[in-house]
């Protein structure tokens, strides 16, 4: 049986630019750009597999060594802290972990701050080292809807064009951390297979250069 090298790509927008760049980088794969539902490609000469799975599982996959590599975003590597082996920063699906409240808050450093939010491990760690009391209100989505709603004070999320938080009437306070797409690779894989690893890597890394 052939040694694929399995690489969990994340569906959506930036999925679609990351195929791109990995086709360009000298692994194209003609059937995922068949129409259909089909989630699992392969380009047998190239010993490569694709699948598509939700941005926020392609570091699950990796850690776990269903996929021996994958690109996850960085929010949700420091969300999550997988051991995984972050290899390079492709400069894709840019944007910023930010801090965001009604224009008119007045943040009243007595009081316990109310922080709705996805990612309640980067808000804790980020207001741990501002040594601030607060209090975590997990959201899975539409988090900007909380502050307008008196659930809490502040959210922390990602902004990218700023214009969800625009045309809700909200501003950004504090940027915690740039956000970008991060090639990822399995532990184990890397060891065992890191010579086929490391030349995709520096392939990619060509492309990132030349975008
Ligand atoms: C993200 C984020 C913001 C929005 C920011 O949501 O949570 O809502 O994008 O983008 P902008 O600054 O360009 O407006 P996403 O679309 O991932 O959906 P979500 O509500 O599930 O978080």
């Amino acid at each position: 049986m052939k040694n694929y090298l399995n690489i969990a790509l994340p569906k959506g927008r930036l999925g679609e630019k990351v195929l791109g760049m990995f086709e360009r980088a000298g692994f194209p794969c003609p059937s995922i750009h068949e129409p259909g539902r089909k989630l699992i490609f392969e380009n047998e000469d190239l010993g490569v597999r694709y699948f598509w799975v939700k941005p926020s599982d392609v570091a699950i996959y990796v850690e776990r060594g269903a996929a021996d590599i994958g690109v996850a975003g960085k929010d949700i590597l420091l969300e999550y802290s997988p051991e995984v082996y972050e290899l390079l920063d492709l400069d894709l699906g840019k944007c910023r972990m930010a801090v965001a409240a009604k224009k008119d808050f007045y943040d009243d450093p007595q009081k316990t701050l109310k922080v709705a939010t996805k990612f309640t491990n980067i808000a804790a760690s980020y207001y741990a080292k501002k040594g601030r009391d607060i209090d975590i209100i997990h959201l899975n989505g539409s988090i900007e809807i909380a502050p307008i709603l008196g659930l809490s004070d502040v959210i922390v999320d990602i902004v990218e064009t700023g214009a969800t938080l625009k045309e809700n009437d909200l501003e950004v306070k504090e940027t915690i951390v740039p956000i970008s797409a991060r090639l990822i690779a399995n532990r184990s894989s890397f060891k065992f297979d890191g010579e086929r690893i490391n030349a995709l890597c520096a392939k990619l890394a060509e492309e990132v250069k030349n975008d």
